[in-house]
């Protein structure tokens, strides 16, 4: 920046301001076109501010006007007009306004120029120190690596020249958060690069002259694998119970750039299989450990997982063998020998209850009194003896409580109705033992 300070305070400024100065005084001044000369272009040192007719004037490089560091005199009225100096040089011209034409700027151009105009008012002097710029070249991006693999440090380099500064970019995207830049931007850096800092990046350098964007830098995190996984027909599966004849495909994938390069075996020979996708015609042969490898050729990194492939043959073992038949024959031998003794345990049960029942009746049959109210019509027609049928209307039957057994208690036996039928008279009402009596409904709550 000091050149840039310098160029903006000493030498562009200030001469604007001693021209606007000089101007109205009518002072001379040395003004730049263009105004930031780069290498290889044309300036010219276009002088104003001449006071008077312009009769010669003298150009020199160096500390001072001494003839040693003249580059040339131009005399209006002398053919040819220019005379080299000392300090001439093929690619420095005088112009007819007193201006200074050098072409194809060198960085050696640079330096201490004065002009002296003599016109019919006097002699004129000023002088200009010349910046020559250099326009930056196209930036190219670096990295310190050529093979990155995550949580590595690589540092990304802006290469160029000239540049006044640096800033940096990715395509289609912001820069990640993660990284720390030099102090002049030249170095990008990732402490611990993530696979998601992948991506285009490019840097753009510039300076007074000119901007210029580097091509795309492809920054490659390479990963993986990881999280490596077989998947069957119904995802992710460590067992497969298959039928003889039927096919069976496994899909090996994990988590990886580049993509890795898979590998089968069945049971530690290898098939010879580079496929993610292992298709199986399945025969009893098939049976065992297919093993799958992925390996990742960047990170060098190799990762294993494996399946059990269970083939039966329906027509021979009808129930399928390994770890999931067994169990599902465990549990239905658990099951059906809970219904066996569940079974068991409802018929000795009713039978007992059975038991039970029938010696409870007989019980209660020798234990309930049996009173029998005859009806107050009954009694007439007993006395008057004309009757042949004595009709009892209702009949009472009290179980006794306390003389049953206790689980039995529960099982009281009501009778809802009795109908009793009297022989035909003759006999007293006070003997219901001979009377014969017909249960009609018999209830047990
Ligand atoms: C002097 O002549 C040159 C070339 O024609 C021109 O570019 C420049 O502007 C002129 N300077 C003045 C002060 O007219
Ligand atoms: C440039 O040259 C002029 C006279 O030719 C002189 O007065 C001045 O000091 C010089 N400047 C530098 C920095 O050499
Ligand atoms: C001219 O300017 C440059 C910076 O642009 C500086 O390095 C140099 O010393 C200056 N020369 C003179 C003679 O002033
Ligand atoms: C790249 O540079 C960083 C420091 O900026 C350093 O830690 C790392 O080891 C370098 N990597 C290689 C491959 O040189
Ligand atoms: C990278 O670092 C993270 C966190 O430190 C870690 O979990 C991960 O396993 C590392 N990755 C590799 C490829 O070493």
């Amino acid at each position: 920046m000091p050149t840039k300070w310098h160029f903006f305070s000493g030498t562009f400024i200030l001469p604007v301001l001693l021209s606007v100065w000089m101007q109205a005084v009518s002072a001379l001044s040395i003004q730049l076109i263009p105004q930031y000369p780069a290498v290889g272009q044309s300036v010219t040192l276009s002088v104003t501010g001449i006071n008077g007719n312009l009769r010669q004037f003298s150009w020199y490089k160096g500390p001072n006007s001494n003839a040693e560091y003249q580059i040339l005199s131009y005399i209006q009225s002398v053919n040819p007009p220019q005379t080299n100096g000392s300090q001439y040089f093929s690619r420095a011209s005088g112009l007819p306004n007193a201006s200074l034409l050098i072409s194809d700027l060198v960085i050696t151009d640079r330096g201490n120029y004065t002009v002296i105009v003599q016109t019919d008012r006097g002699s004129q002097q000023e002088s200009l120190n010349l910046t020559v710029y250099i326009p930056v070249t196209k930036p190219v991006v670096r990295a310190n690596s050529s093979l990155v693999k995550e949580n590595d440090t690589v540092t990304l380099t802006c290469e160029t020249e000239n540049a006044e500064r640096i800033v940096w970019g990715r395509s289609n995207d912001r820069l990640p958060s993660d990284i720390t830049l030099s102090n002049d931007n030249r170095n990008l850096t990732f402490s611990s690069i993530k696979r998601s800092d992948s991506g285009d990046y490019y840097c753009e350098a510039e300076n007074v002259i000119n901007k210029i964007k580097s091509d795309i830098y492809t920054l490659t995190v390479n990963y993986g694998p990881e999280n490596l996984i077989i998947t069957g027909p119904n995802g992710i599966e460590s067992y497969f119970n298959m039928t003889v004849g039927t096919s069976l495909s496994l899909n090996c994938s994990a988590v990886s750039f580049p993509p890795p390069t898979y590998h089968w075996k069945h049971n530690e020979i290898d098939l010879r299989k580079y496929d993610s996708i292992l298709t199986l015609d399945l025969s009893l042969k098939e049976n065992g450990n297919y093993t799958c490898t992925a390996s990742n050729s960047k990170t060098n990194i190799t990762v294993a997982t494996s399946v059990v492939v269970i083939v039966y043959d329906r027509t021979l073992t009808p129930d399928p063998p390994g770890p999931s038949g067994e169990k599902i024959g465990i549990i239905i031998g658990i099951v059906v020998a809970i219904i066996v003794v569940a079974l068991i345990a409802a018929l000795i049960y009713l039978f007992v209850i059975q038991k039970a029942r029938q010696k409870n009746s007989n019980k209660k049959n020798k234990t309930t009194n049996v009173s029998v109210t005859p009806s107050s019509g009954n009694g007439h027609a007993d006395q008057n003896g004309t009757e042949n049928e004595i009709q009892y209307s209702s009949v009472n039957f009290t179980a006794r409580p306390g003389r049953q057994p206790p689980s039995q208690a529960e099982h009281e036996i009501q009778y809802s109705s009795v109908n009793v039928s009297g022989r035909p008279a003759r006999k007293p009402p006070a003997q219901p033992n001979d009377d014969s009596i017909v249960y009609s409904e018999l209830r047990l709550s």
